[in-house]
């Protein structure tokens, strides 16, 4: 099968420290990244490297620009950049904590910054909290369809272990064998199986490459030189190392983030 060149960003919400997002992110890499269709890519987005204005001068409302948006259509630097990063990917994995019965304010500032770059792709919600953090995927994906987004039927919810500590930043073993035991990597795996067919199903623009009116992306952090992974296996249980630190291992999971046909085919 050929598929077209796809980027796909799975973004990281959570911004505080200690945080969880990078640890699940490197469990929802490592599920992906091995499942990616031939020419596609998986794109790390940690919105803690990608801080937007939370108050501004510009007098533009998003959803009122011109359409293809411009690389200097907003009057933030900050905004534009991060406009031609969504512009160059083509589809999105939302990875949101629960934060009092919402997804966290960083990310709501990621989507209202921007309007037309979202609409009409793919996205798909994970969510994590005691619970899964079902009312924060709830919002996001309302959130996601006044954008104008597909989004994904399935999301996963991965709710935390008894006696789970929600402020350290470490998947407890409680929070592993219960992620285990009910089976969450199948769920990721239907998930994406999900967003694959939904960024399939758009017929591709003749002659054109799927990112031909975003110039100047910035590289993602797949092209991130990272030391090599301590261990390479997707058992999810030695993410929870307390030694391990998080943003090493998900960046050497990144290095593999492209997905490289076979020679012979
Ligand atoms: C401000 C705040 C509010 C929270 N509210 C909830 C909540 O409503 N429901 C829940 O299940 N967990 C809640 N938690 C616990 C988080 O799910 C837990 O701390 C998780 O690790 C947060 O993700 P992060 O570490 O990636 O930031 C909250 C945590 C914070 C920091």
């Amino acid at each position: 099968m050929t598929t077209s060149p796809k980027r796909i960003a799975l973004i990281i919400a959570s911004t505080r420290t200690p945080r969880l997002g990078p640890a699940i992110a490197t469990i929802a890499a490592e599920i992906i990244i091995p499942r990616l269709p031939p020419h596609w890519t998986l794109d790390l987005v940690d919105l803690m490297q990608h801080p937007l204005p939370l108050f501004t001068a510009d007098p533009i409302i998003p959803a009122g620009l011109r359409q293809p948006v411009a690389a200097d259509a907003y009057a933030d630097p900050a905004t534009n950049a991060w406009s031609a990063l969504v512009r160059a990917h083509d589809a999105f994995v939302f990875l949101t904590p629960q934060y009092n019965w919402g997804y966290p304010a960083p990310l709501k500032l990621a989507l209202d910054a921007l309007y037309h770059e979202w609409a009409a792709k793919p996205a798909l919600v994970l969510s994590y909290g005691a619970r899964g953090g079902n009312k924060a995927a709830a919002q996001l994906r309302q959130v996601l369809e006044g954008l104008h987004m597909r989004v994904c039927a399935r999301g996963v919810q991965l709710p935390f272990g008894k006696g789970h500590d929600l402020g350290g930043g470490v998947i407890s073993k409680e929070t592993d064998a219960r992620w285990r035991a009910e089976d969450k990597k199948e769920e990721v795996i239907a998930a994406w199986e999900e967003l694959v067919g939904l960024v399939n199903a758009v017929a591709p623009v003749a002659d054109a490459p799927s990112h031909a009116h975003a110039p100047s992306a910035p590289a993602p952090a797949a092209a991130t030189p990272a030391p090599p992974a301590a261990d390479e296996s997707s058992d999810p249980s030695k993410t929870g190392d307390r030694k391990a630190k998080p943003l090493d291992k998900l960046a050497a999971v990144f290095q593999r983030s492209t997905h490289r046909p076979p020679r012979d085919h």
